[in-house]
């Protein structure tokens, strides 16, 4: 039965690494007859903000798929009224409006990346899945907060009993499927919050705790955001799952990248249980746009997690282990410190799936 995809190219490298994407993903449709139809949208900030779509147009068109394939999107330039940044609603509404409340985002030291962290070199000797929770926390605010008067601005942080519940339990199923710790090989979901300080956190860990219960064979602690950032860059290998709000989860997965090498190689998923949309952590990165330099690898893995979501699961493989085995014949681009473009690189990628 074939299996159509909605793919929203965004902006800046958007373009560039969602066709190395679907260029890998096109040679795997042929050797495993995966029935995958790519329905290509140019959508990101630059052609909501020429008035090409809206945001409920996309929302509404989104709808039809199982399966979002997008690209980074966003222009520093184009603001809204009050300030943020015009081309996120889009981003926001796709995660909020279709109800992804898991934003699954793995952290991997990959074959001939080096991680600035001067005891990790062997691949996988950090290897964990930081879940960011994805529709509410502090995020919420960001279609409700308010100004007054230039003067004062106020965003709330929203957590519900269902949210915490349904991505901590998400949180515990991914622990049990998953690998364990590259440390001592146990499974185990970590909690990220500052109950120290605020109520919303303390209900937070409250809820966590309740869902925990459910789960006797994966162990279950805690850890506050700020001991957490530490705790990343000392004993990464201690970790396996971490569940937490969502603006914690943006900040460390940006921390959680820059142990593995990079934003270039940080990938993700934002799921429910009906439909998925796959994408690299990494912006539009307006600085390298246009050049072929994007590192495409991000954007591949999220390819990767997609079609492991669909149940494609030899090709999902498939992929994941071609990216692996041209970063350990050396096929590197320019931000870990390799020679190849974007297309060069996918070509190694391509010629490595066996
Ligand atoms: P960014 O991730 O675009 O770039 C940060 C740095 O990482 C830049 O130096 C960039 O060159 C580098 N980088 C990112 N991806 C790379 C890749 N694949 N290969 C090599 N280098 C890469 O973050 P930013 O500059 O803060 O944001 C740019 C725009 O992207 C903004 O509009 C922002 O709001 C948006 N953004 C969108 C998403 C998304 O679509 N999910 C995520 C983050 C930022
Ligand atoms: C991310 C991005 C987004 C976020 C922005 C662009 C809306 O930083 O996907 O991590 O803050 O969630
Ligand atoms: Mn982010």
């Amino acid at each position: 039965m074939s299996e159509r995809i909605m793919v929203l190219e965004g902006d800046g490298i958007g373009p560039e690494v969602v066709g190395c994407a679907i260029r890998a993903l096109e040679a795997l449709n042929d050797a495993y007859g995966l029935g995958l139809e790519f329905v290509k949208y140019d959508v990101g900030a630059r052609s909501i903000s020429q008035g090409e779509w809206t945001v409920e147009g996309v929302i509404e068109e989104a709808r039809k798929f199982r399966a979002i394939l997008k690209g980074p999107m966003g222009d520093p330039g184009i603001r809204n009224r009050q300030g943020t940044e015009g081309g996120l609603d889009l981003i926001l509404a796709l995660r909020f409006s279709l109800d992804l409340y898991a934003n699954v985002r793995p952290v991997r030291l990959l074959p001939g990346v080096s991680s600035p962290l001067r005891n990790f070199s062997r691949p996988d000797s950090i290897d964990y899945t930081l879940i960011r929770e994805n529709s509410e926390g502090l995020y919420a605010s960001h279609f409700g907060g308010m100004e007054l008067r230039d003067e004062v601005a106020v965003d709330n942080q929203i957590i519900t009993r269902k949210g915490v519940e349904r991505v901590s339990r998400m949180a515990f199923e991914i622990a049990r499927r998953g690998r364990g710790s590259p440390w001592d090989g146990r499974k185990r979901v970590l909690c990220v919050e500052k109950s120290n300080v605020l109520r919303s956190f303390a209900f937070f860990r409250r809820v966590f705790d309740e869902v925990s219960a459910d789960y006797g064979d994966v162990e279950a602690g805690h850890m506050y955001a700020d001991a957490m950032a530490q705790y990343m860059v000392l004993h990464p290998d201690r970790l396996n799952v971490v569940v937490t709000e969502n603006m914690f989860g943006d900040i460390l997965s940006d921390l959680g990248a820059a142990t593995v090498g990079g934003l270039g190689v940080a990938y993700s998923a934002n799921l429910n249980e009906r439909m998925g949309m796959f994408e690299p952590v990494h912006g539009s990165a307006p600085d390298i746009a246009g050049k072929g330099i994007a590192n495409p690898v991000a954007m591949l893995l999220s390819a990767s997690m997609m079609l492991d979501f669909l149940s494609k699961r030899d090709a999902a493989v498939a992929l994941e282990s071609a990216v692996i085995r041209a970063m350990s014949s050396g096929a590197l681009t320019q931000d870990l410190g390799g020679h190849l473009g974007s297309e060069g690189f996918t070509d190694k990628v391509i010629e490595n799936m066996g």
